[in-house]
């Protein structure tokens, strides 16, 4: 790839997704989500990336979680895929906002029952009295919901939009050392940059 040439990230990322895919042994879609308190105390935590809807970068979780709370204070976050496999890094930081609730109501249709279930019975987060604590909320909830269940307000999808992205390989094979790409303020085509490593 020639670098300070107009490239597509999105294009970029699933292409590396898809080779991870191959490659790893598990998880290629997990991404290490950092967000920021409103005074400033940084937190990081692994999601699974679940869709990217246009350029934005989803993962779901519970409203109510210290995450959820710190995207809601400040709305910004950061994101880290590192594949051992490929030795590749992707980093990615953005705006965080809520994707609508037909995209959150199309996804959790889609879970297993035991995790529609186990996104009513966890208060994700919160403390936890004790394990037995934990199965008697799952097991309220299955006796409460035996057919369809609803998926609750508390639970649902976040969007990261990227205003930057840097790509990292440690090699020479066709993506260099490091580069970081931003889009152009005229028409938000994306400009990669190389970096020193
Ligand atoms: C491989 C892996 C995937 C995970 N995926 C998710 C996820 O998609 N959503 C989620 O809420 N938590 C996920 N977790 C749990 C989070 O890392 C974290 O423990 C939880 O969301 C609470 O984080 P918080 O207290 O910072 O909000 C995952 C953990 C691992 C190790």
């Amino acid at each position: 790839m020639e670098l300070d040439k107009i490239v597509d990230p999105i294009l970029l990322f699933k292409q590396w997704l898809s080779e991870a895919e191959k490659k790893e042994i598990r998880d290629p879609n997990a991404m290490q989500l950092a967000t920021v308190s409103k005074n400033g105390m940084p937190s990081v935590r692994t999601v699974l990336l679940k869709d990217i809807i246009n350029c934005d970068f989803v993962f779901y979780t519970n409203y109510e979680s210290r995450k959820s709370n710190e995207i809601n204070e400040t709305g910004k976050g950061a994101i880290c895929f590192y594949w051992k496999s490929l030795n590749r890094q992707v980093r990615l930081v953005g705006d965080i906002t809520k994707v609508s609730e037909d995209i959150s109501d199309k996804y959790y249709k889609s879970r297993s029952r035991g995790s529609r279930i186990g996104a009513w019975a966890s208060k994700q987060s919160r403390e936890l009295e004790s394990r037995e604590a934990l199965m008697e909320e799952v097991r309220l909830f299955e006796s409460k919901y035996t057919d369809d269940i609803p998926r609750p307000s508390h639970w649902g999808g976040f969007a990261l939009k990227p205003i930057e992205f840097e790509f990292w390989q440690d090699s020479d094979f066709r993506l260099h050392d490091r580069f970081i790409l931003k889009p152009t303020k005229q028409n938000n085509q994306w400009i990669a940059k190389r970096h020193y490593p």
